[in-house]
C-alpha cells in the first residue's frame, strides 16, 4: 500500500499529513502531529480515552482510518479552551474533583463537548448516555456527570449575557 497525501482541518488549522490510508486517525494525531491529549486505551473503541470531534461528532479515534478524514474538521483536547484558559467543561472537571490519574479526562472532555456545543440544554440523563462510552477506572461517573451539567448551566448563563 502507497502514503497518500491527507488534507484536513486540525483545532481550526489546515494541515497536510503523509500517511497509509488504513493508518488510524488515533497514531497520527500522537504521532505525526504530536498531539498527545488524546490517549489510546483498549483500541478497540471500547474506552473512549481516544475520544475527538470529527465534524461535530465524538469519535474513537482509533477506529477511524486516515483516509476517512480527508477535507474534514478534527478537534482535539488542545482545541479546546480559548485565550489560555481551560474550557467551562475542564474547569468543572477540576471544580467538583471528577479526576483521579486523568487518563480518561481528554475522552470525557470531548464527548462532553459534542454534546453541549450541539444541546446545550442537555440533561443529567443526557450526559450520562453521552458518556456511557467513555470508561474511567478511577474516579466514578456520578462527579463527572455533575460537573458536566454544571458547566452547562454556566454556558447558557453566559450565552444569555451575551444577548
Ligand atoms: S482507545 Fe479508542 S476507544 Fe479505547
Ligand atoms: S481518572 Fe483515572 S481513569 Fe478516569
Amino acid at each position: 500500500m502507497k502514503k497518500i497525501e491527507v488534507n484536513f482541518i486540525i483545532n481550526k488549522k489546515p494541515v497536510t499529513v503523509e500517511a497509509y490510508p488504513n493508518e488510524r486517525l488515533l497514531d497520527v494525531l500522537r504521532d505525526t502531529l504530536k498531539l498527545t491529549g488524546t490517549k489510546e486505551g483498549c483500541a478497540v473503541g471500547e474506552c473512549g480515552a481516544c475520544t475527538v470531534i470529527l465534524d461535530g461528532k465524538a469519535v474513537t479515534s482509533c477506529l477511524v482510518p486516515i483516509g476517512s478524514v480527508e477535507g474534514r474538521e478534527v478537534i482535539t483536547i488542545e482545541g479546546v479552551g480559548a485565550d489560555g484558559k481551560l474550557d467551562p467543561i475542564q474547569e468543572a472537571i477540576l471544580e467538583n474533583h471528577a479526576l483521579q490519574c486523568g487518563f480518561c479526562t481528554p475522552g470525557f472532555v470531548m464527548s462532553a463537548k459534542a454534546l453541549l456545543d450541539e444541546n446545550p440544554d442537555a440533561t443529567k440523563e443526557e450526559i450520562r448516555r453521552a458518556i456511557s462510552g467513555n470508561l474511567c477506572r478511577c474516579t466514578g461517573y456520578e462527579q463527572l456527570t455533575v460537573a458536566i451539567y454544571e458547566a452547562a448551566q454556566q454556558l447558557k448563563e453566559a450565552h444569555r449575557e451575551q444577548i
